[in-house]
């Protein structure tokens, strides 16, 4: 049974983190071919359905403890000013009113963003937080609000990207409105072009879009003595419990961050809120719970979104088919807060294309702040790069899966490595065999008012996972086992999958096992749950726990037989000797315990070094377009992935259809917009903001293409979460031109510019 202390580099998205931990060394070979198994692969419910489905699940905002108060937030209502004076008398005198913060006694807690602090005398965006209210009720924080007096100074703002990425005068920061401008090379730019038959200049544009997670941001916040104990509704339990200790100036050791259920996050709820340490601060002062939930409105104005783009592409081809060279410069608005806005992975790493020249640009504007969403930077690139794939082949004359593969990769081109699977050659097949792509024509073919297209797009994604992440099982005297693991369930089934490893290696039933996790006072640490990283780091971790309380008890069942270890047997929980004459089951040697409880701790292994490891897929879109109305109707989407092993099937067709429904609101409807004249959201709910609801979702069929993927874990696991929504949009805008002849280059595609499209190619 060994371990090691390791240091080392892991890539998370595009970023390299150092850390040096504990990993497991890869003992355990990968599990074979899916139907070896029992339970993994399977469909299995959700252990949690019950919970669930019956209201009787705790979500954040269910906590409420004894005498808590409730904060609010008092928001600006304007992008851009400068706070001349606060009078606070009149909302102090409102019976209730227990505590409020302003930026004038608040003053040492700096924000995270170097140019922030907590309360700002600057206002930013509209939105921006001015002062926080702790009350006896809700009602009566609300109330506090409306008595707040502000004297504001305008200043002047700017909303629009293009705008703010060459404005002189109005600064969103005193630097600037360019947060570092990244540039990537390939290869030769100009002897790539020199090289093509054909070069292609496009430009696509995708919008701001909103998270909108079922569940609203919130947190419970409590000081115990001197422990803090945060309830958050979030992705990362101890990321929040270091970021919250930093802002908050005490050691992490004396936070304790807990999430049981949550409804959905998408990338939102991966950093700590201010509304998070606005409560602490109120709740150590005044030594009571405070407890805050962001509203609909709040959720769409300050909790974060996905950057638009402004994506220029240039493109070389030859007559063949093949890519000489791609350049791409690109931009979008991060809002008011450095973030990033780089959406250029796709075109780097989907096709084999020797020269590639690169140029982002993030840009500032007086408006919430971006936060990771769902694939970050992936859902924008592959929009602009899949509907400039799709007008290559036309420009061949060509089936835009044949130009596809024409430029297939087998190593990553960025790294030159090998994948350690790479199976998107057969989700090709899949997807386009479910879809019925031998019907594809040539776009326009029609000429009747409804019109019939057929679309494609790829996906790539990381989500191989990887340490640390570690799973401790307990087993106790009277045979119970419980998992813990510092990961967190999103609404993605995370709790099932654990239960169900160690029930695939223990042999006995899930109901068998207490799944403990989102606690970061009883779980050891695992990341957060983001990167579609959960499963493929957790489930290894949880496989080698329970491996080794699996030896443990033969270890033990072999002195209680007195016969070598080699010649025990397990089998559905119980040991058995060599000629099948004793047996003893896991509950019973459980019994002999002379601790109270048997503790064992699992931990993901290291990823193997030199490989590339990526998940990767297709989306095949039917569209009806109505061209008298412009109305786009997504009749069906197929989707086949290399994930590799898929640990429950109903859960993994759960993510898939989430993601296709969410990619489907991105192509077609969901659009921050803002009023540039008052630089005012004018999309703060879901009657102005559209998502999709059940009339528009399409038929949607699912067929994996992995099985495996043999090199990465002892569980061969990758993540699905993000690539779920990466292709969607592509797909469904390459259908539409297929059915019109027409391309709508910017997202989403509403009726009107359907129309436009229309009549300006008449
Ligand atoms: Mo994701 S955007 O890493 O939750």
């Amino acid at each position: 049974m060994t371990r090691k202390l390791i240091k080392s580099v892991i890539n998370i998205e595009n970023k390299e983190h150092e850390f040096i931990g504990e990993v497991s060394l890869l003992e355990q070979e990968t599990w074979g071919k899916n139907d070896t198994l029992k339970i993994i692969g399977k469909e299995i419910s959700r252990i949690d359905a019950v919970d669930k489905i019956s209201g009787t699940a705790s979500y954040t905002s269910d906590i409420n403890l004894p005498g808590q108060l409730y904060g609010k937030f008092l928001r600006s209502p304007y992008p851009s000013a400068k706070i001349l004076k606060i009078d606070l008398s009149k909302a102090n005198a409102l019976k209730g009113v227990k505590h409020i913060l302003t930026y004038e006694n608040t003053a040492k807690y700096k924000w995270y963003y170097e140019t922030s602090f907590l309360l700002d005398p600057i206002v930013r965006y509209e939105g921006d937080e001015v002062a926080f209210v702790a009350a006896e009720s809700e009602e009566i924080a609300e109330e506090a609000l409306k008595l707040i007096s502000i004297e504001y100074a305008k200043l002047p703002f700017v909303v629009d990207t293009e705008k703010a990425s060459t404005e002189k005068n109005i600064k969103v920061h005193n630097w600037g409105n360019i947060v570092e401008p990244s540039e990537y090379k390939r290869g030769n730019i100009e002897t790539g072009f020199a090289d093509a038959d054909f070069t292609i200049e496009d430009e696509f544009r995708t919008s701001v879009v909103l998270h909108n997670p079922t569940e609203p941001h919130c947190s419970v916040v409590n000081w115990d003595n001197d422990e803090l104990v945060i309830y958050d509704s979030t992705q990362a339990v101890y990321q929040i419990r270091e970021l919250a200790a930093n802002a908050l100036g005490i050691e992490q050791e004396k936070v304790r961050v807990i999430k049981k259920y949550m409804g959905g996050g998408f990338g939102s709820k991966l950093d700590l809120g201010k509304y998070t340490i606005a409560a602490a601060i109120v709740s150590r002062e005044l030594k009571k719970p405070v407890k805050v939930v962001m509203d609909r409105k709040e959720q769409n104005l300050c909790v974060g979104n996905r950057p638009d783009s402004i994506q220029k592409f240039k493109v070389g081809i030859k007559k063949e088919g093949l890519l000489t060279a791609l350049q791409l410069n690109s931009m979008g608005t991060v809002g008011a807060f450095p973030e990033g806005a780089g959406l250029s992975w796709p075109a780097k790493t989907m096709y084999k294309c020797p020269n590639l020249l690169v140029n982002e640009k993030s840009i500032l504007t007086n408006a919430g702040a971006a936060r990771a969403f769902r694939a970050p930077g992936h859902v924008q690139g592959i929009f602009g790069l899949e509907s400039l794939m799709d007008e290559c082949a036309a420009k061949l004359n060509m089936n835009p899966l044949e130009f596809r593969l024409k430029n297939y990769t087998e190593v990553d081109p960025v790294s030159n490595q090998p994948y350690t699977s790479k199976k998107l050659k057969e989700a090709y097949k899949k997807a386009a065999d479910l879809i019925g792509w031998e019907d594809w024509k040539a776009a326009g073919s029609s000429k009747s008012v409804n019109r019939i297209g057929l679309g494609m797009a790829s996906q790539i994604w990381w989500g191989g996972g990887g340490p640390p992440a570690h799973a401790n099982i307990k087993l106790d005297k009277k045979g119970n086992i419980t998992i813990y693991s510092g990961t967190q369930d999103l609404g993605t089934g995370t709790y099932t999958f654990i239960a169900m490893v160690a029930s695939e290696v223990l042999q006995i039933p899930i109901e068998r096992f207490n799944v403990v996790i989102g606690d970061t006072k009883l779980c050891p640490y695992a990341p957060v749950s983001g990167g579609s990283m959960t499963a493929p780091s957790v489930s290894p971790a949880v496989r080698d726990a329970a491996e080794r309380l699996k030896e443990k008890l033969m270890d033990t069942a072999a002195i209680l037989f007195d016969e070598e270890k080699n010649s025990i047997k397990y089998s559905n929980g119980f040991c058995v000797n060599s000629d099948g004459s004793k047996k003893v089951s896991l509950s019973e040697i459980a019994g002999h315990l002379n601790e109270q409880d048997l503790l064992i701790k699992g931990s993901r292994n290291e990823n193997p070094k030199g490989y590339a490891i990526n998940t990767f897929g297709a989306q095949f879109a039917k569209v009806e377009v109505d061209t008298l109305t412009g109305k786009v109707t997504v009749l069906k989407i197929s989707a086949s992935y290399d994930i590799g092993r898929v640990l429950n099937k109903l859960t993994l067709d759960n993510q898939i259809r989430g993601g296709i429904i969410m990619g489907l609101g991105y192509a077609l409807m969901e659009e921050r917009i803002i009023d540039e004249n008052f630089g005012k959201v004018l999309t703060t709910n879901l009657h102005t903001y559209k998502i999709p609801t059940m009339m528009d979702i399409p038929e949607i069929v699912i067929e994996i293409a992995s099985d495996y993927d043999p090199m990465i874990s002892n569980t061969g696991v990758k993540g699905v979460g993000e690539p779920a929504i990466i292709p969607t949009a592509a797909a469904i805008a390459n259908a539409v031109n297929n059915a019109l002849g027409v391309r709508i280059k910017s997202l989403p595609i509403t009726p009107d510019k359907v129309l436009i499209a229309l009549y300006v190619s008449k």
